[in-house]
């Protein structure tokens, strides 16, 4: 499927993202270097650090909810929006082509 990452500099990348490896979204994000590594998936994805943390531009009704691992670290982390969600709970579906997404800054 194609998403949209906008970078934490703001640029937009179009990206292919595979549905038949078992990836989510910060694995996506880290295979392509759109984060500066240390930056991003710190806890390897384990819902534990909030360094993955997206912004949803689109399709948020299209993803799984949260759980409450997720939740609960989502009340800890900083730049916290509505449309904030951890990229490593998110795993990569057909449902998602066209996703757009935006990288929230980093916290340190
Ligand atoms: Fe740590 Fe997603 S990688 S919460």
């Amino acid at each position: 499927v194609k998403i949209t990452i906008i970078d934490r500099e703001g640029e937009a990348h179009v990206v292919d993202a595979p549905t038949d490896m078992n990836m989510n979204l910060m694995e996506v994000i880290r295979s392509y270097e759109l984060a500066p590594e240390g930056t991003i998936g710190i806890c390897g994805g384990m819902a534990m650090c909030a360094s993955c943390q997206c912004y949803i531009m689109n399709f948020e009704h299209m993803l799984p909810e949260k759980s409450y691992e997720e939740e609960d670290m989502l009340d800890q982390a900083f730049f916290v929006e509505d449309n904030s969600r951890l990229s490593c709970q998110i795993p990569i579906t057909d449902g998602l082509d066209g996703l757009e997404v935006k990288i929230a800054p980093a916290s340190e």
